[in-house]
């Protein structure tokens, strides 16, 4: 019975040289459908002495057929590696280009240094902000004019209280850090804001604003003015223009905003003012003691003007060429 099969088997394997025809006459030799299982198949039909003695016999057969075939792969995949190059993982890569920061990033890196080198702590903050830290709490109620230039994607009751916005801006930081945090201190607030507002060359309907808010005893309109001449000039460069111009937030008295001169133009960069009384008291701080000054600037105009960009929407366009400039 199946006499010479091993030798059988051997011969043809000699000739077999790929990984996918040894496992074709592995299942000729052991497979379903192989004299090998034909032969356990009979052992049903014999006694019980003989069949004993027949599986042993076919037991063992299966085994040396097993390791023949076991070993004459190894064999083929040992000698496919030694025909391989040997693998140099500290080779360079296949001339990839490097990717770099986005330039957004780049300028909120910067502003960090500028703003951390004078004092700030750099403040985490929610982007999902209720009606009243964003509005209400900044002397801001319903019906108020001034939340016509906010417009916003409401999420929940449009104008009341207790509803739930994007924020149009990262001043709502203003009467939650200082609920929790006693004066003096220097904060910026970096995040996302969002508006219902028509897209143009300068204005995007979601962009990057960096809050600051400067609170203590004798802070005053020089140590505003001061503070961000002294940012500007060191992101910008020592020759930069900005001018100072009157202007309205209803949380702050006076406010301000600054423009950068910008390709013969003059660019709004950011609003700012001193520190509304009625927005302290907001946050149980005594007005009567602390003053203080806030100002938002926005990131993408800083952008613009520091890589001489003309449109704000190439920001966040997937468009590689004009990324791979930066
Ligand atoms: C504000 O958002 C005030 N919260 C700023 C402020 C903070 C005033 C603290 C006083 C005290 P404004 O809407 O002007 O103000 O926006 C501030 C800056 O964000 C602008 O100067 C500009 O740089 C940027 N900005 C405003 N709207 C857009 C827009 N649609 N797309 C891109 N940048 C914008």
């Amino acid at each position: 019975m199946m006499d010479g099969v091993i030798q059988e088997a051997e011969a043809e394997l000699a000739k077999v040289k790929t990984k996918q025809a040894t496992v074709e006459l592995r299942a000729k030799y052991l497979g379903k459908k192989s004299q090998l299982q034909g032969e356990f198949k009979l052992l049903g039909s014999m006694g019980d002495t003989e069949r004993k003695d027949a599986g042993q016999r076919l037991n063992q057969l299966k085994l040396a057929l097993e390791s023949l075939f076991d070993t004459h792969e190894k064999s083929i995949l040992s000698a496919l590696d030694s025909t391989l190059p040997p693998l140099d993982l500290t080779k360079p890569g296949l001339g990839a280009p490097y990717g770099h920061l986005h330039p957004i990033t780049i300028v909120l890196d910067e502003l960090y240094n500028a703003f951390t080198r004078l004092g700030f702590a750099i403040v985490d903050s929610p982007e999902i902000e209720t009606d009243w830290y964003n509005f209400e709490a900044l002397n801001m109620p319903p019906d108020h004019p001034a939340r016509d230039m906010q417009d916003t994607f409401y999420i929940k009751d449009e104008g009341e209280t207790n509803s739930i916005l994007p924020r149009t801006h990262t001043s709502g930081m203003q009467v939650r850090f200082m609920e929790d945090n006693k004066p003096p201190f220097k904060i910026i607030v970096p995040g996302k804001v969002f508006r219902n507002e028509d897209e143009d060359r300068t204005h995007s309907w979601s962009f990057t604003q960096i809050e600051g808010l400067v609170v203590g005893e004798g802070v005053s309109v020089a140590d505003l003015k001061g503070t961000l001449l002294t940012v500007m000039k060191d992101i910008m460069g020592e020759d930069t223009q900005i001018r100072l111009r009157p202007s309205f937030f209803p949380y702050t008295e006076p406010s301000i905003e600054i423009d950068v001169s910008y390709r013969g133009e003059w660019l709004e960069i950011l609003g700012a003012g001193m520190v509304h009384p009625r927005v302290l008291s907001s946050a149980h701080v005594d007005p009567e003691v602390y003053s203080g000054f806030a100002f938002g600037v926005g990131a993408e105009r800083i952008a613009m003007v520091k890589f001489g960009i003309s449109d704000i929407r190439h920001f966040w366009r997937p468009n590689l060429a004009y990324l791979e400039q930066f």
